[in-house]
């Protein structure tokens, strides 16, 4: 199980925690990073959110806006 999907990940952030989105594609826990990436050039994308949000994070690894959906899910 890759955690992927064909849809955006919906999470609810809160103000003051830090996400690490993976940017290699290649962890297992998607869309976070779980350290996979040691083995390219790729690091994650990592964010501290000053507020509360929901974030709609990249499933399928095609947007062009990773790690947030952009839409692309919906043409594959
Ligand atoms: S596992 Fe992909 S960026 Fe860390």
């Amino acid at each position: 199980m890759s955690g992927w999907q064909n849809e955006p990940f919906v999470i609810d952030v809160k103000s003051g925690e830090t996400k690490a989105y993976c940017m290699c594609g290649l962890s297992k826990n998607g869309p976070y990073c779980d350290g996979s990436h040691s083995a390219t050039d790729t690091e994650p994308k990592v964010i501290t959110y000053d507020e509360d949000k929901v974030v709609y994070a990249c499933g399928c690894q095609q947007s062009s806006n990773r790690p947030f959906c952009d839409g692309a899910h919906s043409k594959l």
